[in-house]
């Protein structure tokens, strides 16, 4: 399919790929490899794929690799590899999460069962290994094997803390670097690798990454409670009432007022959609929300303090800028 088809297509990545021009490299890559794959998942992937995405960990990887050297093929098969992942996560996540809808459009669960997903997201996880592995790029593929199980901690600690009334801040962030930090400091960390630079940037890129990852899933979990979910294109109130508590209600939880009232909400396990609506009316008077916000925006200003020593290019300034957007996000 030719690279304006695929403009064409989405209207979402045309957005996306006219700001961020390398972009369509990674995208006509991710197309020609998924269009190849067999019958149902074909379909699946390619369907996902047009249906828009942010592409934030291809981007990550490109311009932290050009912050160090030009686009190199390799940095492009290391973004590839790094959406898929991603892709992979998103089929499974929707799984666990029972949702319905992910860039606003059915999921492949809601449409073709469990069974199918589970399978399409192996196959896009093997289809990055296949291309880390053809291209022979070892350290990035371990990054990348760091990242995947990583996120499958993550999760099984979040189903294991479902409906927790006892969850710390401390236990949330590590579970939050688990599902999100190391994926997107992999993908720093596998630009830089990529473009030559040495070990004490590379670990600066790492700690960059797992910044972000840390402010990416706050704002995630905020947009959970108070976003629309036309916008998101994704269901919202689903973590409460998966019994995911996220930082928000951690904070709400050592309010003196509303405190003891969640806690008695929680141990219930009994969240409707009234219920819900309380508690984020809680969230505002108490202004747990807004709590939540600000350490979203004190992880991305440590994310910003690790690329002091890098020297200022225009490629270190977008991902100061996607740093910044991360923030502001509604989808
Ligand atoms: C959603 O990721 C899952 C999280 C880690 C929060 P994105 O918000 O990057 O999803 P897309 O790719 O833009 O749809
Ligand atoms: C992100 O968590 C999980 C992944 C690492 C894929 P969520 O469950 O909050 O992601 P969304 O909100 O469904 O995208
Ligand atoms: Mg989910
Ligand atoms: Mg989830
Ligand atoms: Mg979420």
């Amino acid at each position: 399919m030719s690279i304006q088809q695929q403009l064409h297509d989405s209207q979402k990545t045309t957005l996306d790929s006219l700001r961020f021009p390398e972009l369509l490299f990674v995208e006509d890559q991710l197309h020609e490899i998924l269009n190849k794959a067999d019958g149902l998942i074909q379909k699946t992937c390619v369907t996902l794929l047009k249906s828009g995405g942010k592409r934030v960990r291809p981007l990550l990887t490109l311009y932290s690799g050009m912050c160090f050297g030009p686009l190199n093929s390799l940095m492009i098969k290391a973004s590839v590899s790094a959406e898929m992942i991603h892709m992979a996560s998103l089929i499974h996540d929707d799984i666990i999460d029972k949702s319905e809808t992910r860039r606003g459009k059915p999921t492949i669960n809601s449409i073709y069962g469990d069974h199918a997903a589970i399978l399409t997201g192996d196959y896009l996880f093997a289809e990055a290994f296949n291309i880390l592995s053809t291209e022979q790029l070892l350290k990035t593929m371990r990054f990348f094997i760091e990242a995947i199980q990583s996120m499958c901690a993550g999760e099984v600690n979040q189903a294991a803390a479902q409906f927790s009334d006892t969850i710390e801040k401390e236990q949330y962030f590590k579970r939050i670097a688990q599902k999100t930090g190391i994926l997107l400091a992999a993908c720093c960390q596998s630009g830089a690798l990529l473009a030559d630079a040495g070990a004490e940037e590379i670990e600066a890129f790492r700690e960059f990454g797992l910044n972000i990852g840390y402010a990416y899933q706050i704002t995630d979990d905020i947009l959970d409670l108070s976003g629309s979910t036309e916008s998101l294109g994704k269901p919202v109130g689903s973590d409460l009432l998966n019994g995911n508590i996220t930082l928000p209600l951690i904070y709400l939880m050592d309010n003196p007022v509303y405190g003891n009232w969640l806690r008695e909400i929680l141990i219930s396990h009994k969240i409707n959609c009234q219920g819900l609506h309380s508690i984020y009316e809680a969230l505002i008077s108490s202004r747990s929300l807004e709590k939540a916000q600000l350490t979203a925006t004190q992880c991305i200003d440590k994310a910003k303090a690790c690329l002091g020593k890098i020297p200022a290019s225009p490629y270190r300034t977008a991902l100061i800028n996607l740093s910044d957007s991360i923030l502001l996000r509604t989808s």
